[in-house]
């Protein structure tokens, strides 16, 4: 197989039918120039999902899922590129040429396809051994008096590797694969006589996938005490790479989806056990540090997240990690509170257990919270000394949290906790995170109570402004340009936008064509705001009036920054802030009056 020629690909694209590929997944109802249905990808009651059918693009409003034809056919029938191509190709008779592919190249792929098999496979055969072999008796009867189901197990593919040397190299040898393949996948090692060997061996073995379902590898947990390590995980590979996997995404992301959040665990046995439990958007990420990776693609799908990770001081490490690669980005992070030494494994599968999870999972509290109970809980009341060190460490976490009620409560139980007067703490907060020293009586209470307005939703806010403005101007390419010609960094929240408001100054009649995928953000952003450009949604001076607002939002974060500038420099920001107000309640009228 070579690739096809850029001219297959667009008559592909051409000859198939975008609504009737999506319907036999969905049924979808024409609105305007674009269709919309329930969602395939997720379980919902109203219709969130939307189709452009000339554009051939998708997206679901709920779960943020989208892309093109292509990525409906993959994603749809758990194929690559190359097949869904094939098939559509197939279904609307388009003939399929090919591009001489560099022999480099396509050797490359070859050995990649093997790979994969020799992982499906050896997962197969895993789980066989573990259902079947008399070998396997005892981790069946571990994992069942751990609370754990057949069923559950099943479908997590829960395998057993025997205990000779060379069961999988032998079978894999007999199928066509060499050592060295083995090797790469990271299921066989040389040992010291230079002969391979079963890198697992009796082991109970978690086949881990990635969010396609593909077998990228396996986590391999002892099955005597003296075996060590207790887990032993597949060698980072090129399929491998534990920092940006999330055990158990394949089958969590559709209620991930629904649910809006994903409760993040720290072993297997966690995922498994919560999945059993009916909560099935639980990912797991094996006993690691949070990544950037895992973060970013959970706040894809979800708005909140809540850790239940152990309560032991790794796992408290990984929750204050959690809020740092958090930073930024639009997801809130809880954290229920374990008992020490429990699991959530172990809680779950208790009688009763689901249910007492469930509440804990309700009583889950924002992490500033968390982390200042720790700090709290680690002072000792009689030492002074330690009551100090307690006041500065939770001064910055007092100040990580915007003024407000949370604040305010904080900053109570850190007096509480301390003993000592709320204007203490107060003061503290005032002088910022690194004032050492002893803390001045002189400042009141009061000014903590002082609450600006929080600052995420109005931001949020103004995201969703951004976007609709760019979706309008999509809309409406003749009016779009001279408002996209207008918009400057300062009205733009973040980088994606910055770039995506640059892609449509240039692309703003087809701005779909020559976008590239290598960037999936911008691809993502950029087709969803296609599949909802429709110009008959675009009233009169809608843009403009979009625009006012957005230079209004810019006004005032540029106010807020000016606090300490002259009285001259404020007076005329605020000059221009009303002048911007009055013009916008003059649009507004004229809107009504139309
Ligand atoms: P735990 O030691 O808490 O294991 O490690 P667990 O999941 O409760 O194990 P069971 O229930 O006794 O079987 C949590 C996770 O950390 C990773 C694994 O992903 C494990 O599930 N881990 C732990 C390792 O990768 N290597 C280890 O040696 C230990
Ligand atoms: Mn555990």
């Amino acid at each position: 197989m070579s690739k096809f020629t850029p001219d297959t690909i667009d008559r592909v694209r051409t000859a198939a039918d975008m609504v009737e590929i999506v319907s036999a997944h969905t049924e979808l109802k024409r609105a305007g120039a674009r269709y919309q249905g329930l969602c395939p990808f997720h379980d919902e009651r109203s219709p969130s999902f939307s189709v452009h059918a000339e554009e051939k693009l998708y997206h679901c409003f709920g779960c943020g899922v989208g892309g093109d034809l292509f990525d409906f056919v993959c994603e749809k029938e758990g194929i690559d590129f190359p097949q869904a191509v094939e098939l559509l190709a197939e279904r609307y008779g388009v003939e399929v040429k090919r591009d001489k592919e560099d022999p480099e190249a396509e050797k490359r792929r070859k050995e990649r396809d093997r790979l994969q098999q020799l992982l499906e496979r050896s997962a197969s055969f895993y789980a066989a051994t573990y259902r079947d072999s008399e070998e396997a008796a005892k981790s069946r009867e571990y994992l069942t008096s751990r609370g754990l189901e057949a069923g559950a197990l099943e479908s997590f593919g829960v395998g057993f590797a025997p205990s000779a040397w060379d069961t999988l190299i032998v079978r894999a040898q007999r199928a066509g694969f060499s050592p060295q393949e083995m090797a790469t996948v990271g299921l066989a090692q040389k040992g010291k006589n230079g002969g391979m060997y079963d890198r697992f061996r009796s082991r109970i073995m978690f086949p881990i996938r990635d969010a396609r379902g593909r077998v990228v590898g396996f986590g391999a947990r002892a099955t005597r005490e003296d075996q060590k390590p207790k887990y032993l995980n597949t060698a980072e590979t090129s399929f491998f790479r534990k920092s940006e996997i999330l055990y158990g995404i394949d089958l969590a992301r559709p209620a991930m989806a629904k649910a809006g959040r994903a409760i993040l665990v720290e072993g297997y046995t966690d995922v498994i056990a919560l999945h059993q439990a009916g909560l099935t958007e639980t990912v797991g990420i094996m006993g690691t540090a949070m990544t950037e990776h895992q973060i970013a693609r959970l706040s894809a799908t979800v708005d909140t997240v809540v850790l239940a990770l152990d309560a032991d001081a790794a796992g408290q490490k990984a929750m204050l990690r959690a809020q740092e690669v958090a930073a930024g980005r639009k997801v809130t992070i809880l954290v229920v509170a374990m008992p020490a030494g429990e699991d959530p494994a172990e809680i779950s599968t208790a009688p009763g257990g689901p249910d007492r999870f469930r509440e804990m999972l309700d009583a889950a509290v924002v992490l500033p919270e968390f982390h200042l109970s720790l700090i709290l809980d680690s002072v000792d009341p009689a030492s002074p000394r330690s009551r100090d060190d307690g006041l500065a460490g939770a001064v910055p976490v007092i100040l990580g949290v915007e003024p407000g009620a949370l604040r305010n409560e904080l900053v109570r139980r850190t007096a509480d906790g301390l003993g000592i007067e709320p204007s203490v703490v107060v003061s503290r907060l005032e002088k910022g995170p690194d004032s050492g020293g002893s803390a001045s009586l002189s400042q009141p209470a009061e000014s903590v109570a002082e609450a600006a307005p929080p600052a995420a939703p109005v931001l949020f806010k103004r995201e969703r402004r951004e976007r609709s403005l760019l979706v309008m101007c999509i809309a409406n390419p003749s009016e779009g340009r001279e408002w996209l010609g207008r918009l400057e960094e300062r009205h733009l929240s973040g980088p994606l936008m910055v770039r995506t408001a640059a892609w449509l100054s240039g692309n703003l009649d087809d701005p779909m064509e020559g976008l590239d995928k290598d960037d999936p953000e911008l691809y993502r952003l950029v087709s969803a705001m296609v599949v909802r450009a429709d110009p008959e949604l675009v009233g009169k001076g809608a843009i403009r009036r979009n625009f006012m607002e957005l230079e209004l939002a810019a006004l005032e974060e540029e106010i807020s920054a000016a606090k300490d500038a002259s009285p001259e420099v404020r007076a005329d920001l605020n000059r221009r802030r009303s002048d911007l107000i009055e013009q916008v309640r003059k649009a507004e009228d004229e809107r009504a009056a139309s």
